[in-house]
Parts: C-alpha cells; structure tokens; sequence
C-alpha cells in the first residue's frame, strides 16, 4: 500500500531522490568515458577541453640571450620567496606549476606565484598562493629535480595564461635539436637577473658526452644538457625550475626539461643540465590526480581559445 506522506518529507525524499539519480549518472558517464579512453587506447585520465602551448608563435631566430615579445611564453610562473625571484615555473594544469625540486624546500606558505608577468618590476601578473608541494622522492642534489607546486586556487587561463605543452611521447635524447630557454634568472655569472623575460637558444647535447664535463655521479641518463663548447649562452642562477623547450614537428614549443644546475653559467666545455620531463611523465600523471593535461594542439596554424 502506497502511503501518502506529508508535504516536508515528501519534499525531501523527493530531493534524495533526484540527488541519487543525478550523482549516479554522473558516475556512468565518468565510467563510460573511462572505457572510451581504455579501447582507443588513449592515456587513462580524460583530456581537458584546453590546449596547451599556442600555434601562434613568435618566429624570431633565437640566437643570443634576448628579450622575449611580452606573454610569448603564457605557461611561465615566477616563484617568488619574500619578494625576490626565487624560481622559474611551467604551468601544467589549472591548478599545478612544474619546477625544479631544489626550488621547493621551503614549506608551501614561503611561496607566491606569479603567472602572466613580462617584466617584473613595473607590473606584477596574477598572484597565487601555495597550498602544496610535491617533491619528488627520489631527489637529492642533482638527481630527480622535478616537484610540483599546488595552487591554492584554480588558474584563470587567459590570453597570457595558459598551460604548456609536455613531451606526447617519450623520447630517448633530443641531441641535435636547438633548446630554448627562458627566465628572468642572472645574466652573467656575477650579473643581476633580468627584470624583462629573456630567451636564449642552446644546442642538446647527448647526454653521454655531458658526463664527461662533470663528475661520475652528478649527471644521469634522466637529464638533458645543453650548450655551445665556448659556452656563451646558457641558463643561469634564478631560471631553476622553469622550462627548456624544443619546436614539436607540428610548429609549437614542447618543454622537455627543467632548468637543474650548471658549474658557474655559460662557461666554455660546462653545458647547463636540465630534468628530462618525459621520464617522469607517470610521475606527473599519478601527482596531478583528477587534474587533467591539456590537449596538444593538431595544426601550426590554427587559433584557438
Ligand atoms: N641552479 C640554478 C638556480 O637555482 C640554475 C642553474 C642553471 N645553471 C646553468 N649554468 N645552466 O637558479
């Protein structure tokens, strides 16, 4: 027998109700995604509707260390520790910036990121607090230098915000291919870091060769280093943390390592070493959790938003 309830319950077994219904097919529909990605074969976590990277690059030949076109490189964070520039940074997801574990061994309130800057002494870009950081846990000084930065709140992408690209597939060396980095890092050695962003391409070396410029144990098979033999052009103290990249087949920039450690910066025959992203892209994966990467972009050409 069906009994009539009363207008207060009623409402609210009604509520139940239609909480139940909606919450469970929202589980289907992530399940059912879930097979979708396993029988295409795609990566497990589904992509987000952001692309990462733009197609719209600068074309400018890079050959000595100058000042990038303001917002060319949306994904770069500033660190920041009591208002100096602390690190370099690339945003990942709307909610994580990748860096370099030596920039991270402070607790998560000592830092500020800034994302959307040029130069950082007449305007300041968006500012975001820290809520977590991820240290690889593996890292001691120089090896696996990669963490994970958690914001405090979610990212407003924009036309000069917006996530960098990650190796799609893994490589074994990129030797041979011009890398590009970027910071607002020193200079010169004993010179001031760069209130302007600045670029500087450096040839990848193989990695094998880079042993031989350093001691046994400080430069592994999970690095990529590069430089000139006369040195000259390099990364240098205050870029740690933040992306060296290579152009992709399809035109936009791919960052495949993060600034590590050098002996002194620029000098002849003493290349810079950077964390090799792709072999610790399942580490990456498994840390941003729910938090999806942004797809690739297809063509070299094309806009988008
Ligand atoms: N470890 C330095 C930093 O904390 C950056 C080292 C890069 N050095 C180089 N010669 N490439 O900022």
């Amino acid at each position: 027998m069906v009994k009539k309830c009363e207008a207060f319950t009623c409402l609210l077994s009604a509520l139940v109700v239609i909480v139940g219904v909606v919450r469970s097919s929202e589980l289907i529909k992530t399940t059912e995604a879930r097979n979708i990605y396993n029988i295409f074969g795609y990566q497990q976590e589904p992509s987000c509707s952001c692309v990462c990277a733009t197609p719209r690059r600068h074309r400018g030949k890079i050959v000595g260390g100058m000042e990038t076109q303001p917002h060319e490189f949306p994904w770069l964070a500033a660190i920041f520790v009591d208002e100096i520039l602390h690190c370099g940074g690339t945003v990942i997801t709307e909610l994580h910036i990748l860096t370099a574990a030596h920039c991270l061994q402070g607790t998560p309130k000592q830092y500020v990121v800034v994302l959307g800057a040029h130069n950082l002494h007449d305007e300041i870009g968006d500012v975001y607090m820290v809520s977590d950081i991820l240290v690889h846990e593996l890292y001691k000084p120089y090896h696996h230098d990669i963490a994970l930065m958690k914001l405090a709140r979610k990212i407003r992408f924009s036309d000069v915000v917006r996530a960098g690209c990650l190796p799609k597939i893994w490589r074994n060396s990129y030797a041979g291919e011009m890398g590009v980095v970027i910071g607002w890092g020193q200079v010169g050695e004993s010179e001031a870091s760069s209130s302007t962003l600045q670029k500087v391409g450096v040839p990848i070396i193989p990695t094998q060769e880079c042993m031989k410029y350093y001691k046994a144990d400080e430069v592994s098979n999970h690095m990529v280093c590069a430089g000139y033999p006369e040195g000259k052009k390099d990364s240098c103290k205050g870029d740690s943390g933040g992306p060296l990249h290579v152009v992709s087949d399809s035109g936009y920039l791919e960052i495949i390592g993060i600034v590590s450690f050098g002996r002194g910066c620029a000098r002849a025959n003493t290349p810079g070493v950077y964390t090799k992203i792709a072999d610790y892209m399942d580490w990456i994966r498994f840390w941003i959790g729910n938090n999806c990467l942004c797809s690739h972009p297809y063509f070299q050409n094309a806009f988008y938003f």
